[in-house]
């Protein structure tokens, strides 16, 4: 039998490079040898958006477009949203019932969220069981291997432990112990620098447009210590040379030469290089577009993951609410 993967994505927004180069190409590659679910994670993103849920229904079906158009496929992978398998609140329940207080206040993802994100209240009740919804998602459909960023670890560590406080407190093997896997850390940094994330604004979506590109990238700052044309530059302190190394390795090597002997202008590689991800994007783009002309075929999609994911995830919830005591048979 083929191991089995559950990722999420929460759709707060359009998806960005940083989405396709280290979590996206890596889900592809995953749903050639395992049993994938791969889920867009609604109840996650509600629980920081719930103020303002209006883009939600489309953005949805604007991610489940990129994802298709990156390459997964709905012949390998099951594709769902996650309230639509009303399971995952019902074990959510099920977990929170054991779940120390004490885990989810000492979680460090939390304290950080709680420190960071100022323009929403997120000291709520909901917000502080994040971790627990997630470790119920994993759980549901005893995935032994969760894709996730490094950020994610404390969350999967915690799954794990309540899972090991489950199957001892019930003396009974139910949850296997996921193990995560990190994502390739994205060598593709934002257009700063820093990580590539929306609210930096540093980010180039899939479907950006050819003249946003050509923008986004005259702006990217260079090697600092370049300063006129003909002195020496060093791509290894260049953001925009780490995009060649990602997007364009077998250009890249030219690059690296023509820079450090300033026989290439910042001005005209950055050029270079908006093209060659403009060809990138191309073709995600023209698919994307196909795609959403008929949003009838996204939603068939996410129908037959739901029926998937829904059988998998009633086997599961039946045996917890045996194992409970919860009524089972109505
Ligand atoms: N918390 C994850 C994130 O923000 C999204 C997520 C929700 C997830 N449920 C999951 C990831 C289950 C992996 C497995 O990235
Ligand atoms: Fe960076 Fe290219 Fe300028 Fe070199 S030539 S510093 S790689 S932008």
């Amino acid at each position: 039998m083929k191991k089995k993967i559950l990722s999420g994505m929460r759709p707060t927004g359009k998806l960005h490079l940083g989405h396709l180069i280290g979590t996206l190409d890596n889900w592809v590659k995953l749903q050639e040898e395992y049993d994938c679910f791969f889920m867009v994670a609604d109840w996650h993103a509600l629980m920081s958006e719930y103020e303002d849920p209006a883009h939600m229904g489309d953005t949805i079906i604007d991610n489940v477009a990129d994802w298709l158009a990156c390459g997964i496929s709905p012949k390998k992978a099951a594709l769902f949203i996650q309230s639509q398998v009303p399971a995952h609140l019902e074990l959510y329940m099920f977990l929170s019932l054991f779940t120390p207080l004490g885990w989810l206040e000492r979680c460090p993802t939390y304290k950080e969220q709680l420190r960071e994100i100022k323009n929403r209240d997120l000291k709520t009740y909901a917000f502080l069981g994040y971790p627990v919804l997630q470790a119920a998602d994993i759980l549901l459909y005893k995935s032994d291997i969760v894709p996730v960023g490094e950020d994610q670890l404390p969350h999967l560590e915690l799954t794990r432990e309540i899972a090991r406080k489950f199957n001892s407190m019930y003396k009974k093997e139910v949850f296997p112990q996921p193990q995560a896997l990190l994502n390739t850390v994205s060598k593709l940094r934002g257009l700063d620098g820093r990580k590539m994330s929306k609210s930096y604004n540093n980010y180039i979506n899939l479907s950006e447009e050819p003249e946003e590109v050509r923008k986004k990238i005259k702006d990217m700052f260079t090697d600092p210590l370049r300063i006129r044309l003909n002195d020496p530059g060093h791509p290894d302190k260049c953001n925009v040379h780490s995009y060649y190394a990602v997007l364009a390795p077998l250009r890249e090597p030219e690059i690296d030469t023509l820079c450090r002997k300033a026989q290439i202008g910042c001005t005209e590689c950055k050029k270079e290089l908006a093209e060659i991800l403009i060809s990138y994007l191309a073709p995600i783009q023209k698919k994307r577009k196909d795609l959403l002309q008929d949003k009838g075929y996204i939603r068939d999609i996410l129908r037959e993951g739901k029926e998937k994911a829904y059988a998998a995830a009633l086997e599961t919830i039946v045996s917890v609410r045996k194992l409970l005591q919860v009524q089972y048979e109505l």
